[in-house]
């Protein structure tokens, strides 16, 4: 998929409240407490990512996306969307890259680290 400013935002808010929803909706403590690090880091991220973002653009403001519809728990739901985001990390790293906005892509890899991390958490008990 071709990534643009608003289709970024708005995976990344979709992505935010996926973990959070899948953080209340499990019945395994460890991953609510994983899933509880991954959506409050990606609220984080949505921020920074979007206030960089409109910075390199000059200022000009990100337009409305399109927020993704919430999936219900599953453990498969939980390591899909771990592995979607690591994906959507890498395709906004190339994004950034070819557009020579260097710190994006420097926070799409730390991006990429985050869901590496929840991927280890998430094969413990
Ligand atoms: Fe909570």
């Amino acid at each position: 998929m071709e990534l643009t400013p608003e289709i970024i935002q708005s995976k990344l808010f979709s992505m935010r409240t996926q973990a959070h929803k899948f953080h209340l909706d499990t019945r395994s403590y460890a991953e609510h407490q994983t899933l509880s690090e991954l959506y409050s880091k990606l609220g984080d991220f949505a921020d920074e990512i979007s206030e960089k973002l409109m910075g390199y653009q000059g200022g000009k403001r990100i337009g409305v996306g399109k927020l993704d519809e919430l999936k219900v728990y599953s453990q498969d739901a939980v390591n899909k969307m771990v592995k979607d985001g690591a994906e959507f990390s890498y395709s906004l790293y190339e994004w950034a890259g070819n557009k020579k906005y260097c710190d994006l892509e420097n926070i799409a890899q730390s991006l990429s680290g985050l869901f590496a991390e929840t991927a280890y958490q998430l094969t413990l008990s």
